[in-house]
């Protein structure tokens, strides 16, 4: 099967060129310039032509942060794999890297386990796992050798939310120096969980128990100091660090100074950061928890900061954090009790049109918009050159995008399996118009072509950090 995609411009995290670009099978073989004469003959042959003309052609954008299936909060994040993959694909991502959770006495590789039976044969774009480690004990810091062996070589762990997935400083610091020996990556989570719960307890004593306090007791100051302190913590034992869903000024403060003083620390932020506020958390009535995700979103100010960040790569990558719960049933467990509402928001499905908005409204290049969403993904999670890149030998998953197609981001017409947007009524400039996930259509002609079994797991090795 081979598919020419003839007259677009392909964008690299390098910049912007013209260029046709010739699939055969699952991988790319060939680009062409198009004065080069080269894709009349390939157009005689190939099974499928696609007119990219005025259109964009990018690698397919890569999600390194989603929760389809999470158990959180006595809930369950609300997208399967096979939906939450699906609405990735609509969006123009072909691959995720999802967060296996490891229960608190059991062992990474029966959580493996568990995570590849879930995702197995319903993912429609390919997948990798991260595992979360909630339980540090010399049989999981000797696991995550196995874990790295068997593809996974990345490991998220929390200075929040003590009791549930908290680690200590002491728990960090062994399994950073872990980490360091076998090369792989120590994710954070960066608040300082056990000085915002109180801060919890207080406000929930004073009766202040609406949705925006749970933006009120988690202060910007908790997490630039607990990102701070993980910084420290890697320096000391040499590895390297991705702060994850930074949120605010401080944090990016904390990040910059470790890379100004040539760390290998790394940082994401994602779409709810650069566009939602607080403001947004105080909504009349119980409206506000559709926006409760930790670290919470910020006041609007905050933005501008962020958006600078992704420009001077102090933020490296745009991610989700997708993490859905529906508004009747799941967000309402918080109802009279703010601490309730499970935390996480809908995303997968928009990463790539609200950053290309960013390239609209000036915030950066087109080359930084599929580098943040795409390339460096690929690169710092072991997955460069075969995806992240439109290149011969590399993986055709590949996005054609419309830069002069417009669309409003509803609930109405989404396709993530959750009963609200978190950007409901947002206008945007930018669409898909066709995504190929290996080679194979998934989405095209505003239609959904793709399967449930085509995803496969991702192995991944050799993350590249680049400061
Ligand atoms: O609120 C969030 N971020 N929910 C998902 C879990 C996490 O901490 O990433
Ligand atoms: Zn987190
Ligand atoms: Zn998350």
């Amino acid at each position: 099967m081979s598919i020419l995609i003839r007259g677009g411009t392909v964008i690299a995290a390098t910049g912007a060129h013209r260029a046709d670009v010739l699939v055969s099978g699952e991988r790319i073989a060939a680009l062409a310039a198009p004065e080069a004469g080269l894709t009349g003959a390939w157009a005689q042959t190939a099974d499928t032509v696609i007119d990219a003309d005025g259109k964009y052609v990018l690698p397919g954008g890569i999600d390194v942060h989603t929760h389809m299936e999470m158990p959180f909060g006595g809930t369950h994040s609300v997208d399967t794999f096979a939906t939450g993959t699906a609405a990735a694909a609509w969006g123009g991502t072909t691959t995720i890297i999802d967060f296996a959770v490891q229960p608190k006495g059991q062992s990474l590789l029966a959580t493996l386990d568990k995570w590849h039976s879930k995702a197995d044969g319903n993912c429609a774009i390919d997948y990798g796992f991260h595992m979360i480690i909630s339980d540090v004990n010399e049989s999981t810091l000797k696991e995550m050798d196995a874990c790295v062996a068997a593809g996974v070589n990345s490991f998220k762990m929390f200075m929040a939310y003590p009791g549930v997935f908290y680690a200590t400083d002491g728990e960090i610091l062994l399994a950073m120096q872990r980490a360091a020996e076998n090369g792989s990556l120590i994710m954070m989570h960066a608040e300082n969980g056990i000085a915002i719960d109180r801060l919890v307890a207080q406000a929930l004593a004073k009766g202040q128990t609406d949705p925006v306090h749970h933006g009120l007791t988690r202060p910007a100051e908790l997490e630039g100091e607990a990102t701070h302190r993980a910084g420290v913590l890697a320096k000391v034992t040499g590895a390297p660090l991705y702060i994850v869903h930074l949120s605010s000024s401080p944090a990016l403060e904390a990040v910059r100074n470790a890379r100004d003083r040539g760390q290998n620390m790394f940082a994401e932020t994602c779409p709810q950061y650069l566009y939602l506020s607080l403001d947004d958390m105080a909504k009349p009535g119980f409206e506000g928890s559709k926006y409760v995700c930790s670290p919470p979103v910020r006041p609007a100010e905050q933005q501008d900061t962020l958006w600078q960040g992704l420009r001077t790569n102090d933020l490296s990558v745009v991610s989700t954090d997708h993490c859905p719960f529906c508004f009747k049933d799941q967000k309402e467990l918080g109802r009279g009790d703010f601490s309730k509402i499970p935390n996480g928001l809908p995303g997968v499905e928009h990463r790539m049109d609200l950053i290309h908005q960013g390239v609209v409204g000036g915030e950066m290049s087109l080359a930084r918009w599929v580098e943040v969403t795409s390339t460096t993904p690929a690169r710092m999670f072991g997955l460069y050159p075969r995806k992240g890149v439109i290149a011969p030998g590399s993986d055709a998953d590949i996005v054609v995008y419309d830069p002069q197609a417009t669309q409003t981001l509803s609930a109405e017409t989404h396709h993530m399996n959750v009963d609200y947007s978190a950007y409901e009524g947002l206008g945007i400039t930018g669409k898909v118009d066709t995504v190929l996930s290996r080679g194979s259509t998934v989405i095209t002609g505003g239609e959904f072509r793709g399967n449930a079994g085509h995803g496969r797991f991702l192995r991944r090795d050799h993350n590249q950090y680049l400061l």
